[in-house]
């Protein structure tokens, strides 16, 4: 009998707070469904100290999601903790996490606290999360490059005072393997009350090394492992879920556990994380990449027809991959169309919206013979944006792109329900379209990143487009879908200018405390 290897997946906390990739509370709890049907045991939903929207977002997830536990992080202070309390309080399993840094460098130029201070705030912060709830989890924040001698007082300390869960988290991916590894089993072996507490992880990926940290973590003891989808989180990342889950699963005879996880959501999950976010998965991404089970050479497929394992270490099917399958068409009903969304965790919240997406799908199936469940979920991310009262709207766009001619777009925006006409030469038709569109909103923001990616195969395929923009230290991503990549990019390009102008009030969880 193997342990139970906890999956902590932080997606919606720590992966939002990747530049540009904040989510909007449907799409979060449309990410929380998936996550749940995966099993993942924790969902942290966000930080609802952060600002109402998280506050909002988390409630929200707390509200649909009933068989994994609903986090939300706190910093050690009343507002944060008695915040999180409350927005976690609908869940039927609700977990407070709470953390402070413990490293010298934190507490010294960041909290500007002396450590024992911080000791008594984490207790102080565990005690009082324990009088909304029993499931407490507290991170000494910066742990890989904490002294171990107070980061095992703390520890003792706040299991004393009743955390159920440990975590420790190499916040700025520092850390080796086997030093990482040995922290834990030295932790678990130093901390006198260790056994009262499922001892966790949480490994940021700055050297590559978050997967690798925190399977040397799980072959020390650790029986929680944080996690996101794709590995999204701040900066470069944190541990990528898929990969810790399916390492444990196919070296079984490596690891003393395994995950609870139904595996075969991996590649649903990615790819709705990546089409909600707008952040690409790279195509040699492992496990859900769109070459991870692809071979080129043909000694390799030859290997792989005469006996798939001589290549193949897993299979493509247990993660979820398939061969794309068409699910509806042009003569698909509305039953069908309902249907299908269901199975693949959508819903809609009133029939205006679920006309509206049926509308969008008809559009599609006019132009796209053949519609794969990418493009539902594409379609229905679509309209989720159309439903965010946007400023800026998409009429009308006309490209003339022709050999030995400077290509020229003419665009029609709505401002505020009032059209304007544009039009502007380019380097090439998404130059245009961009230049012609900036020319009516003004925007000044800088363009940072603009990529294109097929959601199916085919020529007929829609391109979906991804476009990062900064303004004034703010960066958002926008996404577009369509079969007409000019389309998708003029789309793109306004669902960013959408998301800039729309207020952001809100507060970083591991930007200083107020003391
Ligand atoms: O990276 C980190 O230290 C965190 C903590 C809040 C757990 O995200
Ligand atoms: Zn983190």
């Amino acid at each position: 009998m193997k342990d139970h290897l906890i999956i902590f997946d932080t997606t919606l906390r720590d992966g939002e707070q990747s530049p540009g990739a904040s989510m909007t509370r449907d799409e979060k709890v449309r990410i929380a469904k998936v996550l749940e049907r995966m099993r993942v045991d924790v969902i942290e939903a966000g930080f609802p100290a952060a600002s109402n929207g998280d506050f909002e977002s988390v409630q929200a997830v707390a509200r649909a999601v009933t068989e994994s536990t609903v986090c939300g992080l706190a910093r050690t202070t009343e507002v944060d903790i008695d915040r999180a309390a409350e927005a976690v309080r609908p869940a039927q399993r609700g977990r407070i996490h709470t953390f402070i840094a413990t490293s010298p460098i934190h507490m010294q130029n960041k909290l500007r606290l002396t450590p024992e201070e911080v000791l008594e705030r984490a207790v102080w912060a565990v005690q009082r999360a324990r009088n909304h709830t029993d499931d407490v989890e507290f991170s000494p924040e910066d742990a890989g490059r904490s002294e171990i001698d107070f980061l095992c007082r703390v520890l003792e300390a706040v299991i004393r005072a009743g955390a159920r869960t440990v975590n420790i988290p190499d916040t700025v991916g520092y850390t080796m393997p086997h030093q990482f590894g040995e922290l834990i089993r030295v932790l678990r072996e130093r901390v006198p009350n260790s056994d009262q507490a499922v001892f966790s992880v949480h490994c940021h990926n700055d050297l590559g090394l978050a997967v690798a940290n925190s399977l040397s973590a799980v072959l020390n003891g650790a029986r929680q492992d944080e996690c996101t989808i794709n590995g999204l989180g701040e900066r470069a990342g944190n541990a990528s879920l898929e990969e810790i889950a399916m390492a444990v699963r196919t070296r079984r005879d490596v690891f003393p556990c395994d995950t609870r996880l139904d595996t075969t959501h991996i590649v649903p999950a990615s790819r709705l994380v990546s089409n909600i976010t707008g952040f690409p998965v790279q195509p040699n991404k492992a496990i859900v990449g769109a070459n991870a089970f692809a071979h080129e050479s043909g000694i390799h497929q030859d290997g792989v027809i005469k006996m798939r394992e001589t290549y193949e270490i897993m299979r493509a099917e247990d993660v979820g991959w398939s061969a794309n399958r068409i699910v509806l068409g042009k003569h698909s009903g509305r039953n069908a169309f309902r249907q299908r969304l269901k199975e693949l965790g959508i819903e809609f919240k009133s029939n205006f919206e679920f006309n509206s997406a049926f509308d969008r799908f008809k559009e599609l199936a006019d132009k796209k013979h053949d519609i794969f469940d990418e493009d539902l979920q594409a379609l229905v991310t679509e309209e989720g944006l159309e439903h965010g009262n946007e400023r800026y709207r998409l009429a009308a766009l006309k490209v003339c792109s022709q050999t030995g001619t400077t290509p020229l777009a003419e665009v029609t925006i709505v401002v505020d329900g009032v059209e304007h006409p544009a039009r502007a030469p380019g380097s090439g038709p998404v130059d245009a379209a961009f230049k012609a569109i900036d020319s009516v909103v003004q925007s000044g923001t800088q363009l940072q990143l603009y990529s294109v990616n097929n959601i199916t195969s085919g020529t007929d395929s829609q391109g979906e487009v991804t476009v990062r923009l900064e303004k004034g230290g703010r960066i958002v991503n926008g996404h577009g879908a369509d079969t007409d990549i000019v389309i998708a990019s003029a789309k793109a390009y306004l669902n960013a200018l959408n998301k800039l102008i729309a207020p952001s009030v809100r507060t970083h969880p591991q930007v200083e405390q107020p003391v």
